[in-house]
């Protein structure tokens, strides 16, 4: 029998075959210097290579919202299976599929099912810029809408919401730059002087309507209505990108939950509990622009694939049941208002963050993280020891780039009282041996 190597001597064999040894860069926890080697998932739990059982808060990046084993998402990928590994056609579950999402999303009125989020944040961009005749568009900076190149783009001091927009990877084109207006997320004066100088040359307003990525960052009251006013005044076309916020808070979105409709909106991640599956919806005249005399394009030979589409029914059944977002709601309430009570009792400086489902944990900071200034600017030392002490002591948070924000956590349907019970038990000792050094710190 082959011996199973210990993450460690796995991480260096990797090095040999996979560039940076990973499949997806963001896989290296920064904090952790390595992945983390998963051998299964189980409900809440990962089993790790080296037989270490870990209470999971990734959940796939939010994608296994019903937990990593859920038996009726095991049921329908195992039909979908018996069926032929299909791909490359269209079957009677993706009209299934796609009325629920017209029934549940208040923004879908059309739905065109593709792979992974970063394909349908580009194609709602295709649109707008097919329906208005304009190439620009407007991002909130540090939103996350995929790695495609239209996304690579960053202020040059992360920290200064004025500083120039420049690409954040090398292989993207600096001229490409001048396509966005990039501007600070619930800043309502920012945002109205861009519309006031760029709104009538903008295709597309994008945003994550709550801001995951940099942790959990609300919109501010009233400033999705805003983005809804000022984007139908100039004639540009509101995007909401729920390819993280979709059925975290509500079943039909953020969009749902706050009652504004955006004219396009992308999902992915939960959508199908961790089978690639994405999904551009919106105005049906938009979405018209996707037929064959619609003049913009979308295809892919894994487009909705039958084994996502039959996990995403399942998927959507289970999260439609009456009481789930009562549940989830409470859950976040109680847990986040525990997990702040331990840290403030051990004299941990941070403030815990969350809405539905996910949350982020801000070290150093206590006031209310709004911008994406506020996020990046958290003690990254504190957070990397954080990580590191619960990872070994069974409890995973990820975390994605040790110079951003402090990644984003979350919990899942599966996740039961005594996994909550046994965190909270962990982030106290973690925490107690944390605050003590920062008292000591203190003491000098
Ligand atoms: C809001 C948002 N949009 C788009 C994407 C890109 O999705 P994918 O990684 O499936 O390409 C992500 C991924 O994390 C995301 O969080």
């Amino acid at each position: 029998m082959t011996a199973i190597p210990n993450a460690d001597s796995l991480f260096d064999k990797a090095q040999q075959v996979l560039a940076g040894g990973v499949s997806a860069g963001m896989r290296i926890n920064p904090y952790l210097g390595k992945p983390l080697y998963v051998e299964r998932g189980e409900g809440a739990h990962l089993y790790d290579i080296d037989g270490r059982r870990l209470i999971d808060f990734n959940m796939s990046n939010g994608a296994a919202l019903l937990g990593h084993d859920h038996p009726k998402v095991k049921a329908a990928v195992n039909h979908g299976v018996e069926l032929g590994i299909i791909c490359a056609a269209e079957t009677s579950f993706h009209e299934e599929l796609a009325a629920k999402m017209v029934e549940i999303i208040p923004a879908a009125e059309r739905v065109r099912f593709s792979s992974v989020g970063t394909e349908v944040t580009i194609v709602a961009l295709r649109i707008a810029r097919a329906a208005t005749g304009r190439s620009k568009y407007l991002k909130f900076d540090g939103h996350f809408h995929g790695l495609a190149e239209q996304w690579l783009y960053k202020r040059k001091d992360p920290l200064d919401p004025v500083s120039p927009v420049v690409p954040s990877s090398d292989g993207v084109p600096v001229s490409g730059a001048a396509e966005v207006v990039m501007v600070p997320w619930n800043d309502v004066a920012a945002f109205e002087e861009a519309m006031r100088v760029h709104g009538g040359e903008l295709a597309a307003v994008f945003c994550e309507p709550i801001h995951y990525n940099a942790g959990c960052i609300p919109p501010a009251d009233g400033f999705l209505e805003l983005l809804r006013e000022r984007t139908t005044e100039h004639g540009a076309i509101l995007v909401f990108d729920e390819v993280l916020s979709g059925f975290r808070t509500h079943v039909g979105g953020v969009s749902a939950q706050y009652g504004v409709t955006p004219d396009l909106t992308t999902h992915a991640k939960a959508l199908a509990n961790g089978l690639p599956l994405s999904s551009v919806s919106g105005r049906a005249d938009l979405m018209s622009l996707l037929t064959p005399t619609g003049g913009a394009i979308h295809s892919g030979t894994y487009s909705g694939h039958l084994l996502s589409v039959l996990a995403a029914l399942a998927t959507l059944d289970e999260l439609s049941r009456p009481g789930v977002y009562e549940q989830i709601n409470a859950t976040a309430e109680n847990f986040y208002a525990q997990l702040q009570s331990v840290f403030d009792e051990n004299g941990v400086q941070v403030r815990v963050q969350g809405m539905g489902a996910r949350f982020g944990l801000y070290f150093g900071r206590t006031d209310p993280v709004t911008t994406w200034t506020d996020a990046t600017n958290h003690d990254h030392a504190v957070n990397q020891q954080f990580v590191a002490e619960c990872n070994r002591l069974g409890v995973a948070f990820h975390g994605y780039t040790k110079q951003g924000p402090p990644g984003h956590a979350g919990f899942s349907l599966a996740h039961t009282q005594a996994d909550f019970d046994e965190t909270l038990n962990v982030v106290d000792t973690v925490a107690g041996s944390m605050g003590k050094g920062q008292k000591a710190k203190g003491k000098g």
